[in-house]
């Protein structure tokens, strides 16, 4: 099958960075359909060499598992083309169909990785050269908008050019292979789903913590802040992998329905639950590791008063049979004490004691995200010194794990996020992409939150960098009777 994939933003970070390394990784496994060619567009002047140089300076920077020697290199390079465009200019576009016409590949690739502002005018602009053929592929990395009237913009310039079974939103989550996981735990076993619900489960934690601060993406974070950053996409895809219905086969859109069901069962924000589930933080200097790091409004970019948050936690309800009652808490954040994303389900305590055991001390499964990947399964079970016990009615118990560590079953080295998503547009595989109505009810219930803290700037607390967020964090969810986990 042969494919033409256009990248557009071809050298802007995210193609340098993560796109082009992970076609080369998938190049490398022998995943990538021979017969391919790769443009990188830009308004730069370049020929194809320069800009195979261009590309080769910067893989030096990135993080491949092995640096390709150059003759690996020279190999996947061979795919590697350069168009140059202005994207406002319709002659450039029709430059573009002429370059294509000439192959004729089975599948043409648009990858939109420009800034968010320049989808709409590509969207036209394709269809207006008539590249909205049905061999099309359009991929739109987020953010998609910044609120939900932006993202119906966006969504229905697409939707103009192209029907929704040719899109491609990315949500890189979806590609971890600890996500993919989450999917295999839940769907292909049949042994937690009697207990996957209200009756069983009292309390589900995500987190996703990072360690690094904005980096050189100031300008851009100000605008954006945690919430539309993580929480209206990751976190909420996590938490639509842990709440959905099993659906009825592996189809793109029984997935999808299903993860859509979820996000419009989300309860609704009340003035109550706006004050009291959502608190929102701002790093400020402090110590990572063994370095010292400035505060975010010292970060290049950053407006001196900013009131963007870096951090978010909030407690969700999910108003539906499954699962009415049950809290689900999301934290996430930047300059955080460690790099660390996982996921506890708490189950709920035995019904009735009779051995002497902590309370609250198992009966919880771990799902780790990154940057391990694995499982652990909490319990109690008799503690080897049982002498005592073996002589004691109320036996007591301690609690142990079952752990099951991916990285080293199925090695370290398996399919990035990338690379597994790039192949699955090249494919035409739409599970793990996000639908235009699963996004616009995820803008819909994160909406309030952004209207209230505009009124609200008092409400941003401050936090030291290389700390767990804001301390009222941990008052939000002890209000709850619980505390964030510690697992790592
Ligand atoms: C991106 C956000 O979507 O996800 C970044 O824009 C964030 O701010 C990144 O750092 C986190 O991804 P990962 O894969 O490193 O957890």
């Amino acid at each position: 099958m042969s494919f033409d994939l256009v990248l557009f933003g071809g050298t802007g970070d995210l193609a340098w960075r993560k796109l082009l390394p992970a076609l080369f990784q998938a190049f490398r496994h022998g995943s990538l359909p021979a017969g391919g060619r790769i443009i990188g567009v830009a308004r730069d002047t370049l020929s194809d060499a320069q800009y195979r140089a261009f590309i080769r300076a910067r893989f030096d920077q990135v993080d491949l598992a092995k640096r390709p020697s150059a003759e690996e290199f020279d190999h996947f390079a061979a795919m590697l083309a350069y168009v140059r465009m202005d994207l406002s200019q319709p002659a450039d576009y029709a430059h573009l169909a002429q370059v294509l016409t000439q192959r004729q590949a089975d599948t043409v690739v648009m990858y939109l990785a420009t800034a968010p502002g320049l989808f709409t005018v590509v969207c036209e602009q394709l269809a207006a050269a008539g590249l909205n053929t049905e061999r099309t592929r359009l991929v739109l990395e987020k953010p998609l908008g910044h609120d939900l009237a932006s993202n119906r913009a966006i969504n229905e310039a697409v939707r103009r050019a192209l029907p929704e079974q040719q899109v491609f939103r990315i949500d890189h989550y979806l590609g971890k292979p600890s996500v993919q996981n989450l999917f295999a735990l839940r769907f292909g076993n049949a042994l937690f789903e009697p207990l996957w619900r209200r009756e069983h489960i009292d309390h589900i934690q995500i987190t996703i913590a990072e360690e690094l601060g904005v980096e050189r993406r100031g300008a851009f974070y100000d605008s954006t802040g945690a919430l539309r950053d993580m929480v209206q996409n990751h976190a909420l895809q996590l938490l639509c992998a842990l709440a959905m219905e099993p659906p009825i086969n592996a189809h793109a859109d029984a997935i999808r329905d299903e993860k859509l069901k979820v996000l419009r069962s989300l309860q609704p924000w009340t003035p109550q639950t706006l004050a009291q589930h959502v608190i929102r933080g701002q790093y400020g200097a402090g110590r990572v590791g063994d370095e010292t790091v400035p505060g975010y409004r010292e970060e290049p970019g950053v407006a001196a008063d900013s009131t963007t948050e870096t951090f978010v936690a909030l407690r969700a309800e999910i108003a539906n049979w499954r699962w009415a009652g049950v809290p689900f808490y999301i934290r996430t954040g930047k300059r955080l004490a460690a790099r660390d994303a996982h996921i506890v389900v708490n189950f709920r305590p035995a019904p009735h004691a009779i051995f002497d055991a902590p309370v609250g001390a198992a009966n919880r499964l771990v799902i780790h995200l990154q940057p391990r990947d694995g499982l652990a399964l909490h319990l109690m079970a008799q503690g080897q010194d049982n002498r005592h016990a073996a002589r004691n009615a109320a036996h007591s118990l301690a609690p142990v794990q079952l752990d099951l560590d991916f990285d080293k079953r199925f090695g370290a080295e398996r399919v990035g996020a990338y690379e597994r998503l790039l192949l699955d547009v090249i494919d035409g595989r739409l599970n793990l992409f996000v639908r235009s109505d699963e996004q616009e009810a995820a803008w819909r219930w994160v909406e309030p939150l952004l209207h209230h803290w505009q009124g609200h700037e008092s409400g941003l607390r401050t936090y030291a960098a290389g700390t767990w967020g804001p301390s009222a964090s941990s008052a939000m969810i002890a209000r709850d009777g619980h505390c964030w986990s510690e697992e790592r």
